[in-house]
């Protein structure tokens, strides 16, 4: 009987990138210009929570940077999971993936607590920059988790 991860690995775009050459690393290409796109916005907003470039007007930059995060994400997570179809039963089996899947919602769920509550006080209250904190130290870690895969 087929289980749902090998049907995911047989469906069409999944073969598609398994027997292409330049399918793959086309994707992965595209995976890592939304992770540039989603990572520099982020430290952008952080360290400015932290207390740097206080010159420039905090809901200014969230206004131009948050679209450019929700962007870079949107599409790190459609390249990532194009990837995840072609050894769908592998990556489940590693513990780096799961690791790294983990932070991700871990610190998805950290960026809309940050945002409301950066909004919500115009001053940023040492709670908001622990998290702010950890928002850079957690993505950094998601590209290591991701990067370290190839070699696991
Ligand atoms: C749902 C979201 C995501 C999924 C399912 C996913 C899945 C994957 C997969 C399957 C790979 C390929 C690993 C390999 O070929 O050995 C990969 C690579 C990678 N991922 Fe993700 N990913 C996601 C989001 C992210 C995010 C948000 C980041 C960073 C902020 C990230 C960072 C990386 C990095 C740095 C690589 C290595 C790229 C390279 O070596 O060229 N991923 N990801």
């Amino acid at each position: 009987m087929t289980t749902p991860l090998e049907a995911i690995e047989g469906l069409w775009l999944a073969q598609a990138m398994r027997h292409s050459l330049w399918l793959y690393p086309t994707v992965e290409t595209l995976h890592l210009w939304g992770i540039g796109l989603l990572f520099g916005s982020v430290v952008l907003m952080d360290l400015r929570v932290l207390g740097l470039a206080k010159e420039i007007d905090f809901t200014s930059l969230s206004r131009f940077a948050v679209p450019l995060s929700i962007t870079g994400f949107c599409v790190a997570m459609i390249t990532g999971l194009l990837m995840f179809t072609t050894h769908a039963s592998e990556f489940v089996g590693m513990r780096l993936f799961v690791i790294k899947m983990i932070l991700i919602t871990l610190l998805l769920t950290n960026a809309i607590a940050l945002r409301a509550q950066s909004v919500a006080n115009g001053e940023h209250s040492g709670f908001v920059k622990l998290q702010a904190l950890i928002s850079i130290i957690g993505w950094a870690s998601v590209i290591g988790a991701g990067r370290w895969l190839a070699y696991t």
